[in-house]
């Protein structure tokens, strides 16, 4: 017996320099809750607590992901099972209860309920805009300010993992998530899967985790919501002028038609910055896409290109 996790809630890294990820996150548009001597929690203008956590320590390294529970209770069904940890206390900006499981690659899985809401932060308003479509804006002109994106909240965590369709059934079996869309090589050969969190009626992301089986555990990237697009825009500017890393980007891709642009952070662990994603209810019927699907994009650069 599993729950039905709401959704993604935060990553947690290891870094030997605390300073050096700051720095970075503050240009990529989170904003520091708390600081100690050996943790770093960064959160995005909704009102969670931290969506990115580093603590301090000797080697860089992806220490695990968090998914959020709709209640306490709800983790006291999860620690009856053999795999989960007891309730214990979360630490952090927020508080809150957590239990602790270890995946069957090896990657630290945390559930969290319970969190006090810190409150939002300011973020971009809605800006008018003219198209074919419509006039919206008139007698006014557009002045965005320059500077970081406004990162709203954690989206979606993609894994590599050595077996997908083990790992997929572990995700699934404890946090009823549905596929949006499977990868696959042939009709025998499933490489992954976007997963999302099943929230009956209510729309959610098209993805709240990617499986990728490729035969390794490793973390691919942890993708952050901005405000949008112009948003999306103003970070890459402000990230590219300040000498950070473009991997991939902008483009938009097939598979949740995310307008994406992808970073890395200091250790070279990849981070997104997404916009404009598709919502499903638990109504839309698993699809089935090609591995050129995945890496396509509708515009933009194929995966692998120059940063665009
Ligand atoms: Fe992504």
């Amino acid at each position: 017996m599993g729950i039905k996790v709401t959704d993604v809630a935060f990553v947690r890294f290891q870094a030997p320099d605390l300073d050096v990820m700051q720095s970075f996150f503050e240009e990529f548009g989170l904003q520091v809750s708390e600081r100690t001597d050996d943790t770093l929690y960064m959160r995005g203008t909704d009102d969670d607590g931290f969506v990115h956590v580093t603590h301090l320590g000797p080697e860089p390294a992806f220490l695990g992901l968090a998914f959020e529970a709709s209640s306490v209770d709800e983790l006291h069904e999860l620690a009856a099972h053999a795999d989960f940890s007891d309730v214990g206390a979360l630490e952090g900006p927020g508080g809150g209860s957590v239990v602790r499981a270890t995946d069957p690659n090896g990657f630290q899985v945390e559930v969290v309920a319970g969190r006090a809401p810190l409150g939002a932060l300011t973020a971009p308003a809605a800006e008018p805009h003219n198209d074919a479509h419509a006039r919206t804006r008139t007698g006014t002109a557009l002045r965005l300010g320059a500077g970081p994106s406004h990162v709203k909240r954690l989206g979606h965590c993609v894994l590599e993992v050595l077996d997908f369709r083990a790992t997929e059934g572990w995700y699934k079996e404890h946090f009823g998530l549905l596929t949006s869309d499977e990868i696959q090589l042939d009709e025998t050969m499933a490489l992954g899967a976007f997963l999302r969190c099943d929230r009956g009626d209510a729309f959610v992301d098209h993805h709240t985790l990617f499986l990728l089986g490729i035969g390794r555990a490793g973390f691919n990237h942890a993708a952050f919501e901005v405000a949008d697009f112009d948003d999306l825009m103003r970070g890459h500017t402000h990230l590219t002028a300040h000498g950070r890393h473009a991997q991939w980007g902008i483009g938009r891709h097939f598979l949740g038609s995310q307008i994406y642009d992808y970073w890395l952070d200091p250790h070279g662990h990849m981070v997104e910055h997404w916009t404009d994603g598709d919502l499903f209810d638990n109504t839309t019927p698993p699809g089935i896409a090609s591995i050129g699907t995945l890496l396509g994009s509708q515009w933009g650069p194929t995966h692998g290109g120059p940063p665009a």
